[in-house]
């Protein structure tokens, strides 16, 4: 897999990917180089990472707490504090060795710290091998409200390899596969129909699947890098799907969704909202929904919570003038933006979504 170039920074992959690292090192020389983990990034990840240089180097380990729920500026004031005491300075560099919260909260601290120290971005999570590792997207949430503190930086390289999955929680996989599929949906519709025949998901089915969305993520935020148009159609299934992830982060009796069980509510929703608006077929967002319904199960939102779910969506990023901007789909790879949709179709999606 040739390395593939995003905006001033190299996407670098398996083996090839740890003698690039090693180069950076020889040439950058770090004063201090940091590796920023969780508990189970440190347990899972940091070995592999190690044993797969060449040689041995002197690196500080800084473990946080896992989940979204520290992914917030309490951390981030840890991790300045933390790097302040180890002595950091503008010539240090921070390895964010983790899902997509360790790349988002890695990349902000280090990207606001001292006005900025370079960042090497490991995704270990599928979810972040095929989505945060292009973009150049950095931040933490705000209360319930994702990401609604951040800036744009780029790493100086991002490292994938899918070894790193091999430890993942299934759910973890899965929550992946949805940005998969919203890139087969939106983009390149072989991906849909390749996923279209898996049973089950798997590391080996899932493996092949990684390179061609990254390079898909890749064309489209190159060629549109601070989301003035093509890039709204990353959002596909996310304006409903974050308004459903806050409510179940948000919720006390409920168990919060990864982000991509989120993503897929949103997506058949999205559909469905694409047919009544745009006469995408309805036999085609029939086939979504039971295909990713079979994967990802079914998610039990009550008639009683659809309003409430409605009103998160004003705190939606992608609003304009207080008006909320779908993302919808007149067929196949072909996106309508800034669609606006009233109340009492949201309705409908949600109840032809738990139908
Ligand atoms: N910057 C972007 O463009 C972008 C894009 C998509 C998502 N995101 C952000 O990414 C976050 C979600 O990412 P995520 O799903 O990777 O979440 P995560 O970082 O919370 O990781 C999920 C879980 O998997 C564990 N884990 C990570 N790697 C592991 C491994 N190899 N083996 C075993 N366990 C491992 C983590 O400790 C965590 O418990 C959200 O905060 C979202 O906003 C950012």
């Amino acid at each position: 897999m040739t390395s593939i170039l995003s905006n001033n920074y190299f996407v670098h992959f398996s083996n090839s990917s740890y003698l690039k690292f090693e180069a950076f090192l020889e040439d950058f020389k770090p004063s201090t180089c940091f590796i920023l983990v969780d508990e189970n990034t440190h347990k899972y990840c940091l070995d592999r990472f190690i044993n797969n240089l060449s040689k041995t180097y002197n690196f500080e380990i800084i473990e946080i707490k896992s989940g979204e729920a520290f992914k917030n500026l309490e951390t981030c004031n840890l991790l300045w504090k933390k790097l302040t005491y180890l002595g950091a300075d503008r010539k240090s560099l921070l390895v964010n060795l983790g899902g997509g919260v360790i790349t988002d909260m890695g990349g902000f601290t280090a990207s606001t710290f001292k006005r900025g120290i370079s960042f090497i971005n490991i995704p270990t999570t599928l979810l972040s091998m095929v989505d945060a590792s292009v973009g150049g997207k950095t931040g933490v949430d705000l209360g319930v409200l994702k990401n609604q503190i951040g800036l744009f930086s780029n790493p100086k390289m991002v490292l994938i390899d899918t070894d790193y999955l091999k430890t993942l929680l299934q759910r973890e996989l899965l929550s992946g596969l949805a940005e998969i599929i919203k890139y087969g949906l939106t983009y390149d519709i072989k991906l849909w129909n390749t996923i279209k025949t898996y049973k089950i998901v798997t590391i080996n089915n899932i493996t092949p699947l990684i390179y061609r969305s990254i390079v898909i993520k890749n064309e489209v935020i190159t060629q549109d890098p601070k989301e003035n148009g093509l890039r709204k159609i990353l959002n596909f299934g996310h304006t409903l799907g974050h308004a459903v992830e806050s409510y179940f982060l948000e919720s006390e009796d409920k168990e919060s969704l990864t982000h991509g069980e989120a993503i897929a509510v949103g997506m058949i929703m999205e559909l469905y909202l694409s047919h009544k608006q745009f006469n995408f077929p309805i036999n085609l967002v029939e086939e979504v929904k039971i295909k990713i319904q079979s994967l990802f199960g079914k998610v039990v939102i009550n008639t009683s919570e659809f309003g409430e779910i409605i009103d998160l969506l004003i705190h939606d990023k992608k609003n304009t003038n207080g008006k909320v901007n779908f993302v919808l789909l007149s067929s196949f790879e072909h996106c309508e933006l800034n669609c606006k949709v009233e109340n009492a179709l949201l309705i409908e999606a949600f109840n032809y979504y738990m139908a």
